[in-house]
């Protein structure tokens, strides 16, 4: 899908650089052709000589670099790309496009473009959260440039939260995602899957027994059909496909932290089994047996993450929830798609006769404004499969 793409690859001075090598060297296995572009920042962390080597081109580091422009002049350079990707993205680098500056060659390539462009951010977590990026970023959504990332996690400077850029296989999935010319291409399709965990104490938890088999057979359909899927994903027994953007949570809560920051999105799809309840104040320590009898657990109730989406400002054009029933199926499920506020329902039994709970298949009715669609008895990719193009076909209407 990358073969002879052209990609113009700007990297910023930040730790995250190191992974751009990696990012290249991704790029270059699928038959891309890199041309690097480096800020003096840059140049800090990662050496003209490795990128080059990797990138088997020349490297672009300097405005009045008048070889270059004898070779290849900057507006030239900026508009031979098929997509020039910029990654890292600092905060920096960010704030200087929102405001169109063009004093260097990489702000200057990215204002004279007409070319797409996908910035993967990375920075410290403070100054991701800080409102002046924030603002910098709604500019640059709203200038139609495309955003993967940040991740959540450890950072190199020991704190932890948003700011990590994304690794390089989901910068490159982000890639082939805008390459691609499926029904789905240039949309952000959300999905959430998997069970969630709320804890008891540090060991314990309470859990169910969704195995996210048909949330990943979502994602991977989505994938395929060209969108650019974040998929938020509490622990599931299968692994989440490859070329996703994934977001690992473990409870309701942070399920909902990262929806959120997942949105906008042009569709979402809620195929999570969120734990409805959460163990109010979890112990911090191990709860130790006690000859007194059994401890007592409370309860608070978790936020519904399908019906603040669903009802909530920013909401995806296209919201798909899903109802696990063990009994009058399709009216538990209308009346869900009401409450909820959601557009369609994928109800299914999931009684443990019908074997849907962890299992390969899947029998499931969709529920819509028109009325409820049974579709026959199928595994859960046909599903997914069967759904990715219908949500293609609504977004397309
Ligand atoms: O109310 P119920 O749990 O049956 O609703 C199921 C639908 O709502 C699923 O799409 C599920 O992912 C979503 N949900 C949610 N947050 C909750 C509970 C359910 O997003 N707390």
């Amino acid at each position: 899908m990358l073969a002879n793409k052209r990609i113009l690859l700007i990297i910023s001075g930040g730790i995250a650089a190191f992974k751009a090598l990696d990012l290249i060297r991704r790029l270059k296995e699928r038959g891309a052709i890199v041309t690097p572009v480096l800020t003096r920042g840059a140049e800090e962390f990662v050496t003209p000589l490795s990128v080059s080597a990797l990138a088997g081109s020349k490297v672009f580091r300097d405005l009045f670099d008048l070889t270059d422009e004898a070779e290849m002049g900057h507006i030239e350079l900026s508009r031979s790309a098929d997509l020039i990707v910029v990654a890292p993205a600092t905060a920096d680098l960010m704030a200087k496009m929102a405001q169109g500056l063009a004093g260097d060659l990489a702000t200057t390539l990215l204002l004279a473009t007409d070319t797409p462009v996908l910035v993967a951010p990375a920075m410290n977590v403070r100054m991701w959260n800080h409102a002046a990026t924030q603002r910098n970023l709604a500019t640059l959504q709203s200038d139609g440039i495309a955003i993967i990332g940040p991740n959540e996690g450890d950072m190199a400077c020991g704190e932890y939260g948003p700011g990590r850029m994304s690794e390089p296989l989901e910068i490159v999935a982000a890639i082939e995602a805008h390459f691609a010319d499926g029904p789905l291409q240039g949309k952000h399709v959300l999905i959430t899957s998997g069970p969630t965990h709320e804890p008891i104490d540090p060991v314990r938890y309470i859990a169910n027994r969704s195995s996210g088999a048909q949330g990943t057979a979502l994602a991977t359909a989505c994938r395929d059909m060209g969108a650019r899927v974040t998929f938020v994903t509490g622990p599931a027994s299968v692994a989440p496909p490859e070329g996703v953007e994934v977001v690992a949570v473990e409870t309701a809560q942070q399920m909902l932290e990262a929806v959120q920051s997942a949105i906008p999105a042009d569709a979402a799809i809620f195929a999570a089994a969120v734990a409805d309840w959460r163990v109010e104040g979890a112990s911090e320590q191990k709860m130790k047996k006690t000859k007194g009898g059994f401890p007592t657990l409370s309860f608070a109730e978790n936020p519904d993450i399908l019906a603040t989406v669903s009802q909530g400002s920013d909401r995806p054009a296209l919201v798909v929830g899903f109802a696990a029933e063990t009994e009058t199926v399709v009216e538990h499920a209308t009346a869900k798609r009401l409450r909820k506020g959601c557009d369609w329902i994928v109800a299914n039994d999931v009684s443990p006769a019908t074997g849907i709970m962890g299992g390969s298949e899947n029998d499931v009715t969709l529920i819509t404004e028109e009325g409820a669609e049974n579709w026959p008895r199928m595994g859960k990719d046909a599903v997914a499969e069967k759904l990715a193009a219908r949500i293609a076909a609504a977004l397309e209407a």
